[in-house]
Formats: structure tokens, C-alpha cells, sequence
């Protein structure tokens, strides 16, 4: 079983995948640490857990940063997850879970050094308790065995920015961190809205969960109403992208993805801010920048009915 952290701003797509990932026999949850993002860090604490109460695991969680690295106030995604960060549901006053006393860049140094070369961290909000984590303790670099995460936009297959023309949300939201994060010698694994963007589930698989999925298919529906709404009324799409669970299914089934190679930068500050570059192989600037920094993987190309069937499996 491979052990994983799970950094997350629960958000819709972030309680659909973290039921996933609390369902796959292949992931064993260790620890959730939350960062501000789709709503402030108070708000998206809370929501995770109350998802710990309602999906029944046992791993910690630990509240992290509610500002960016540079301690900028974050932009949440109201008009998005609601204004509850989890579609506007009902959650109960009384949550039995509590948090983890420990911040959570501590709680994810803490995690890695007790279990070395082990430790998988999928990450699918803004990457500041990471960077946070790196720059308090920079040899976990070397320690965890690999980093998953969903964000960026990198242009293929004409998938841009969903905030601006060239910026995905995640790494939009703190683009300084996601950049320390890249170009650390870690092995980083890139899901963007190139990969995410081409998987919907659409209303009749959204039915289908809730027809057979039980009480949490019915929860995940009503979870998703605003965000299918969302969706409808911005890219009249008959359904939902699953960014967040794309990264989990890429720690269970790396081979539902196709991955380029190549340093990864991130453009911080100006018009273009928050987007995402990869150096091309071909590229014909030998040295400088670039080269300095670690490949990292990008995700090209996904199997589509192979990662909606692994979801499915789940229920
Ligand atoms: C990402 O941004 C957030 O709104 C979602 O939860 C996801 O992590 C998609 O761009
Ligand atoms: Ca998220």
C-alpha cells in the first residue's frame, strides 16, 4: 500500500476524491492537511472534518496555511463550491472530529521523516503548506518517495488558463509557491486542466452514482448541484470536470496517463501570472534557468473511460 498525504481546499472536486482515495485498498491515508483556496483556511478546515466524520477514516487532519507564501490574503471560489466551500449542503454545528494540533507544513514534515522514502503526497489546492514544509526542512525533498499534483495548464490539446487565459486556479492562487514547489529536487507529477479537462462525468454517470452508490452517492450528487450548475452555465457542459480525483487516480493507475518530461516553471506576478511552462525537449536554450531545476512530469494525455471506471469501481 502506498502511503499518501492528501493537501487539500475541500472544494466539491477535493470531498469527491478524497472519498476515492479513502476507497482504494492500493492507498493507505496517513494524514490531510488543508490550505485556503476554494474558500478561507477556517471554512475549508471545517469541511475537512466533516468529511472525516462523514467518509468514517482515521487519519489526522491538520489545519495549514490561510495565506499565500508571501502572506497575501487567498481568493476563494464561491461562485464555484459555494459559499461553504462544499456546495452549499447542510453541515452539521456539532463535528465529532478535531483537528490535529500540529501546522500543517509541521504535520507533513513530521509525517515524512517518520516514514522515509514511503510517503506519496497528492496535493490538490494552492501548494503553500508545501513550500512552507520545503523551506523549513529541505532535505523531506529527498525523503518522500513522490508528489502528486492536480493544477497548472500547460496548452495541450487547446486546454488553457480557467481563471484567466493562461492560469489554472491552484497554482494561480500561489504561483511563488507552486514555483518553489517544480523546481525542487523532488519528483513532482503535474495533472493539469490538459488531462482533467477531458474528463467529465456527465449528469447520467452523476445519476447513475446516486441511483447505486448508496448513502455517499446521494451525498456526492447533492455535494455537486451548484458545481454541475456552475459548469452548465459556464462552459454548457452537460456534467463536471473531476480535477482533484484525476490526481488520485494517477497514484493508483499511472498507467491511465500519458507524461512528458521536462523542467517546470511558473510564471509569478504580471499579466501572465500563475502559468505554467514546461521546457520543451527540442528546446534550442541549451543552458541557463531552465536547466538548473529538475525534470518533472507533466500529464499529456489520459485514458478517460479508464479513470471514469476506476471511480465507478469505488462505489
Ligand atoms: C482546481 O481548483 C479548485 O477550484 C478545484 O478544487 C481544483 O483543485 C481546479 O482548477
Ligand atoms: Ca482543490
Amino acid at each position: 500500500m502506498r502511503k499518501v498525504i492528501f493537501d487539500t481546499d475541500p472544494g466539491v472536486d477535493d470531498a469527491m476524491a478524497l472519498r476515492f482515495l479513502t476507497r482504494r485498498p492500493e492507498l493507505d491515508l496517513l494524514g490531510v492537511t488543508t490550505v485556503h483556496g476554494n474558500a478561507d483556511i477556517d471554512t475549508v478546515t471545517r469541511n475537512a472534518l466533516f468529511l472525516k466524520d462523514r467518509f468514517g477514516f482515521p487519519a489526522p487532519v491538520s489545519q495549514g496555511s490561510g495565506v499565500t507564501l508571501l502572506n497575501r490574503q487567498g481568493s476563494p471560489a464561491g461562485h464555484v463550491h459555494g459559499s461553504n466551500g462544499l456546495g452549499d449542503i447542510d453541515i452539521p454545528d456539532t463535528i465529532r472530529s478535531t483537528v490535529d494540533l500540529r501546522r500543517g507544513h509541521r504535520f507533513i514534515i513530521d509525517l515524512i521523516r517518520a516514514n522515509p522514502h514511503e510517503i506519496t503526497i497528492i496535493a490538490v489546492g494552492p501548494l503553500t503548506n508545501l513550500a512552507r514544509a520545503l523551506d523549513k526542512d529541505r532535505e523531506i525533498a529527498r525523503l518522500v518517495q513522490g508528489v502528486v499534483v492536480m493544477g497548472g495548464a500547460f496548452g495541450m490539446h487547446g486546454h488553457t488558463g480557467n481563471v484567466s487565459p493562461v492560469a489554472e486556479a491552484n497554482i494561480s492562487n500561489d504561483p511563488e509557491a507552486a514555483d518553489v514547489v517544480f523546481t525542487a529536487p523532488w519528483p513532482v507529477t503535474i495533472i493539469g486542466l490538459d488531462v482533467t479537462q477531458q474528463v467529465v462525468m456527465d449528469a447520467a454517470y452523476l445519476e447513475r452514482l446516486r441511483r447505486d452508490g448508496g448513502e455517499d452517492g446521494q451525498f456526492l450528487w447533492d455535494l455537486s448541484r451548484g458545481y454541475q450548475a456552475f459548469h452548465q452555465r459556464t462552459r454548457r457542459l452537460d456534467g463536471i470536470f473531476t480535477h482533484d480525483s484525476l490526481a488520485v487516480a494517477y497514484a493508483v493507475a499511472p498507467e491511465l496517463f500519458t507524461i512528458r518530461r521536462g523542467p517546470v516553471r511558473v510564471v509569478c506576478g504580471g499579466l501572465a501570472s500563475g502559468q505554467t511552462i514546461q521546457k520543451p525537449k527540442q528546446s534550442p536554450f541549451p543552458v541557463g534557468a531552465w536547466d538548473a531545476h529538475p525534470e518533472q512530469s507533466v500529464a499529456v494525455d489520459v485514458d478517460v473511460a479508464g479513470v471514469l471506471a476506476l471511480y465507478a469501481g469505488t462505489f
